[in-house]
């Protein structure tokens, strides 16, 4: 899988896909990110990629052209199966679309900034509209690192152990349950016994009850779902 992501602050991903299982993906060539500077593609000689708003009011609007440019420019060498914009009036962030997104091939992600894109490119151009939360962010930077993240991690190859993300939170509408590793007692604090017992089918049940529980307890909206 291939994600190119387009910025005017490509500053703010330094780094960001360069540890961990995001690193090891694409060291493995399971994934590779790209992050791409806005500002060449804006236009005179400041380079610009904003304006006014038409009909007045705060805050500037990404033009259109320089976005068009760019992700043209992308789209000239392969194929893309979404051009997604990250924003706090998309649809939110969950485990499903994520699980949807990791079967495709290559993604594009725009960043918004100021007041957002102009609407056209939006009508036009962008396939999904994407929002990780109902809070709003600096920029679309940070949501593009989640959204990347919570993608590449469930590519087969991405992870250790193969099976370990289908025992993730959300997998199954459950939140996992409470995990433990040695040492077995720690200031009189201990590892529940059914644990250490050995009984795989009592651990599973347990673990299943626990998910439950605490489902129940902290986000009984995803039971509802
Ligand atoms: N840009 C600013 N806030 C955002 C959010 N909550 N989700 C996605 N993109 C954003």
């Amino acid at each position: 899988m291939r994600i190119d992501i387009v910025t005017v602050q490509p500053g703010l991903l330094e780094g960001a896909f360069s540890h961990s299982i995001l690193k090891r993906a694409q060291d493995k060539g399971v994934a590779s990110v790209h992050v791409h500077d806005l500002r060449p593609f804006g236009s005179g000689k400041h380079f610009q990629v904003d304006d006014y708003a038409y009909g007045g009011g705060a805050g500037m609007v990404m033009r259109l052209e320089p976005l068009v440019a760019c992700i043209e420019s992308l789209q000239s060498e392969r194929t893309y199966d979404e051009v997604i914009y990250l924003t706090p009036d998309g649809e939110r962030l969950n485990q499903g679309i994520a699980n949807q997104l990791s079967l495709k091939g290559n993604l594009i992600l725009l960043c918004g900034h100021y007041k957002g894109i102009d609407h056209r490119l939006r009508e036009h151009v962008v396939t999904r509209e994407i929002s990780i939360g109902d809070y709003v962010l600096s920029g679309g930077e940070l949501a593009a690192a989640v959204l990347t993240d919570a993608i590449v991690r469930l590519l087969p190859g991405a992870m250790n152990d193969e099976t370990s993300a289908l025992s993730d939170s959300f997998q199954d509408n459950l939140l996992a349950p409470p995990v433990y590793t040695r040492p077995a007692e720690f200031r009189g604090w201990k590892v529940p016994e059914i644990l250490t017992g050995g009984d795989t089918k009592a651990i599973d049940v347990w673990r299943h009850q626990q998910s439950l529980e605490r489902t129940r307890r902290i986000r009984p909206d995803l039971l509802e779902e």
